[in-house]
């Protein structure tokens, strides 16, 4: 075991990655360095429970964790994220050798309890109250790759019927403007290109006591406005809450990106109404309408969920048609999962788990067909990467690497093999079409 060295493994959404690469940079400022599970002093897991698998997912990683550092009782195991929040001190037992739980609200404070703890092996800390605002965090410098990731509010007061965020991520609280102006400014000074603003419910940003009165819109002009930004982009909107000014956005801001993630859920109105999502298919329809017209070329992607209680097989067709009708180049789907505290759980005529998971293999042939239909299509057009790094797919004589295009998708790309590209945009010709990705070659500068 080395001291003053940590490892933190990370499931969940892009909020639990960005929260796990701000608490390694803190640590780093701490004077911690990254090891190897085998060989670190302090272990964090941060989790999510979203559905049951991330969850089974966490209680292995637990596992595994206690397993590797059987011989080594100081080694300070921390468990944060959802699961943290939804479980608590219940996390806390001999057996499970946790002495760290780090609620939504709590990782600013979690730095400090670490040192804490390390000086202290009788401790436990628990981080699980929920703040009223959105909790600051101390700023770190030296953070950004090309893409920086920040958050402009956290929680949701949706109560989907299926979901557990609003229970672990608590109330909605949007963070300042002028504090997430503050922050996409320093990231951009430090080398970031491309920003995505990051939330539960992003265009519901401002809407709640927390927040200064500025709503989305205003905020994502700003944030457009900066000098230095190449791409904007941001996630999760919810339906219901793309108003006018967000879909007029796309036309008049000319660094955000054409391409929306934009979660149905379901294609059934019947189903819709019974996840409480407030919005219906000729709504969403009418939705996607608009934001073609202002960007004809608008890749949309979604978030589906089969199986949902008492859903008909007329119900998943609808869903079919809606994804066909929609062109949606790229989806997460998965089958309904029971969460504790939700109404769904309540709800009668459960989908056979075998139905479900035949309704979900159709849906995701479904998906290939249009993605491959929106890959192929790409053939042939030239457009511009941000190159993130290298690839992991090398080709001889030549370093691959890999970037998005502004639609989202990855494109590799063959560059000769003496400078680091990381961070630098490309302008591509795109030459093949792969089952998810894109292959390209260089078609005119770098910069
Ligand atoms: N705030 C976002 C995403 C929330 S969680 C939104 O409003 O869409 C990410 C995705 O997980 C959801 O979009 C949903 O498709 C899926 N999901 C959430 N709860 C689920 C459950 N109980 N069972 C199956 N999928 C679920
Ligand atoms: Fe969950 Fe619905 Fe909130 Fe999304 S909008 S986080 S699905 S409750
Ligand atoms: Fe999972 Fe929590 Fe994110 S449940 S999806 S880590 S908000």
């Amino acid at each position: 075991m080395t001291e003053k060295s940590f490892h933190i493994i990370t499931f969940g959404c892009q909020m639990n990655a960005s929260d796990s690469r701000w608490l390694a940079r803190i640590l780093a400022t701490r004077g911690f360095v990254k090891a190897e599970v085998a060989d670190a002093q302090v272990i964090v897991i941060n989790t999510c429970s979203v559905r049951e698998k991330p969850e089974q997912k966490f209680t292995a990683a637990l596992d595994h964790v206690r397993r590797v550092t059987d011989a080594n009782p100081e080694v300070l195991i921390a468990v944060a994220g959802c699961v943290a929040q939804q479980l608590g001190e219940s996390l806390f037992s001999d057996a499970s050798r946790v002495r760290l739980v780090i609620g939504s609200d709590g990782l600013a404070n979690a730095p400090d309890a670490i040192v804490r703890l390390l000086a202290d092996p009788g401790l436990r800390i628990s981080l699980l109250d929920c703040t009223v605002g959105y909790e600051e965090r101390e700023n770190t410098r030296g953070a950004s790759g090309p893409i920086a990731q920040v958050n402009i509010m956290q929680g949701c007061d949706n109560f989907c019927a299926y979901c557990i965020v609003p229970f672990t991520r608590g109330r909605q609280k949007s963070r300042a403007a002028g504090t997430v102006l503050e922050e996409c400014r320093a990231r951009l000074e430090e080398g970031a290109r491309e920003i995505c603003l990051l939330g539960q419910n992003v265009n519901a940003y401002g809407q709640d006591k927390q927040g200064d009165g500025t709503v989305f819109a205003v905020l994502l002009a700003r944030v457009a406005a900066l000098p230095g930004l190449e791409r904007l982009r941001y996630v999760t909107p919810h339906p219901k809450d793309m108003g006018a000014e967000d879909v007029a956005a796309f036309a008049a801001l000319a660094p955000l990106c054409p391409r929306l993630h934009l979660p149905l859920q379901s294609g059934s109105d019947a189903v819709l109404n019974r996840m409480g999502r407030k919005y219906d298919r000729r709504g969403f329809l009418d939705l996607v309408e608009r934001l073609r017209k202002v960007r004809p070329d608008m890749a949309l992607a979604t978030d589906v969920i089969v199986g949902f209680p008492g859903e008909s097989e007329r119900d998943f067709e609808d869903t079919l048609d809606m994804m066909e009708t929609c062109g949606f180049m790229s989806s997460f789907s998965f089958c309904y999962s029971d969460r504790p505290g939700t109404r769904a759980v309540l709800f009668p005529d459960k989908v056979d788990p075998s139905v479900s998971r035949e309704r979900l293999a159709r849906l995701q042939a479904l998906q290939e067909t249009l993605t491959g239909r929106w890959l192929e299509n790409c053939v042939g057009r030239k457009t511009d990467i941000l190159i993130e790094g290298r690839s992991r797919r090398q080709e001889a004589g030549q370093t691959s690497w890999q970037g998005r295009d502004s639609y989202g998708v990855l494109v590799h790309i063959a560059l000769p093999d003496c400078a680091d590209y990381t961070g630098k945009m490309a302008s591509v010709t795109v030459t093949r079409a792969k089952k998810n990705t894109l292959a390209a070659q260089l078609a005119g500068e770098l910069w």
